[in-house]
């Protein structure tokens, strides 16, 4: 995961600058967790996760706003897939909160890397699809 990680370059970008440019700092807070010289005590892991929730929530409105401003029909999906991913990052942050020891360091970075990795690559990149014109997706009943 860490290869694919460090290779990611602007094959991911979904041509909205705004949320590319937030793509990348999601990928550099990732970066701070996986490297294999991060701290791994629970203070630091807490407060890189409310860092990451913090730009995530922030995201994900910019991308909910650019989904309706499309009238994107997979819409409800992809806010269905933010709000899971939010849901666990509280749940690790919570996890935090009762001082595990040692915590789970490598859970918490397998589950951020998938999420940062597979969201995008997977419901962006529709997204981006779809704003490029390359995609018409059916609209849900
Ligand atoms: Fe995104
Ligand atoms: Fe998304």
């Amino acid at each position: 995961m860490r290869h694919l990680v460090m290779d990611w370059g602007e094959s991911f970008d979904v041509g909205d600058p705004v949320i590319d440019h937030e793509h990348r700092m999601l990928l550099d807070l990732f970066r701070s967790l996986a490297e294999p010289e991060a701290p791994t005590d629970t203070a630091t892991l807490r407060a890189r996760l409310d860092e990451l929730v913090a730009l995530a929530c922030q995201h994900f409105d910019h991308e909910d706003a650019l989904m309706r401003r499309l009238h994107y029909p997979g819409i409800r999906e992809h806010q269905e897939e933010h709000d899971a991913l939010l849901e666990q990052l509280n749940k690790y942050i919570a996890l935090l909160d009762e001082a595990p020891d040692p915590p789970p360091v490598s859970g918490i970075v397998e589950f951020v890397g998938l999420w940062v990795l597979d969201h995008i690559d997977r419901e962006d990149r529709k997204l981006s699809a779809f704003l490029a014109g390359t995609i018409g997706l059916a609209v849900p009943a």
